[in-house]
């Protein structure tokens, strides 16, 4: 029997479509992120079910700072919370939680408990859950090719070695939900033989099932990595 992950290791999402889900139920968009958050909780227990090693979900991208002060407020009070209240769920699932971006130049308190947060669950093995905050792809591999240079070595190797999921498996999948079909500016070296889902599912909707609707596209497609 096929494992329902069909040998994936490694996924990631673009999570969109909070606001336009929250527009269609006339809410105001915070209760489209809140419900967001309720769909992360769903969907990391279903990650670590489905035997992933790890998932790296986009939070806050370092563009997301355009956006108007009170939603930045309120997605940074939401993430503080997830950080905080989610801890035991971590514990009791196995996550390892892991958090990638220009996340040291956040609020103190925010860095604080994310270091805290990163500390209690480091012994956790069952999934690794990535969350990207204030992450830009760009400025990631700027800050890799950086340090791959310090270190007197620009290569392959030695960028991917620098970047900030070094330490995590290759990318296998990524999805992005409500319908957009674009990057955004994330995981860009990492997607280079990724296979890419597209779903018009908006993200506060994305139930389990999607996630392993996503995995069975994946095992039907033949990844070649550039060979025949
Ligand atoms: C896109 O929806 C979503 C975001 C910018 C933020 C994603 C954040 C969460 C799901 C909540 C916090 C995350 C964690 C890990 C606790 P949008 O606002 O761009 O939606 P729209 O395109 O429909 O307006």
């Amino acid at each position: 029997m096929t494992a329902p992950n069909h040998g994936a290791r490694h996924v990631a999402i673009i999570m969109d479509g909070n606001g336009r889900w929250a527009k269609k139920r006339l809410l105001p968009r915070f209760a489209g992120h809140k419900a967001g958050v309720e769909a992360v909780r769903t969907i990391v227990r279903a990650a670590g079910d489905l035997g992933l090693e790890a998932m790296t979900l986009y939070a806050f991208s370092s563009e997301n700072w355009k956006r108007p002060e009170d939603e930045v407020n309120d997605l940074m009070g939401l993430m503080k919370r997830f950080i905080v209240s989610d801890l035991d769920e971590f514990a009791a699932n196995d996550v390892k939680l892991k958090v990638i971006g220009n996340w040291r130049a956040l609020a103190p308190d925010v860095v604080a408990l994310i270091e805290n947060a990163l500390e209690r669950t480091s012994g956790n093995k069952r999934t690794t859950l990535a969350v990207a905050l204030n992450y830009g792809a760009q400025d990631e591999l700027v800050r890799a090719a950086q340090a791959a240079a310090a270190a007197g070595e620009i290569s392959e190797a030695a960028i991917a070695a620098h970047l900030d999921t070094a330490d995590m498996p290759p990318l296998d999948l990524l999805i992005r939900t409500s319908g957009e079909v674009r990057l955004s500016n994330f995981l860009l070296w990492q997607s280079a033989y990724a296979e890419l889902y597209f779903t018009d599912i908006l993200w506060p909707d994305f139930k389990p099932a999607d996630l392993q609707a996503a995995l069975d596209h994946f095992a039907r497609r033949d990844r070649r990595y550039g060979g025949l």
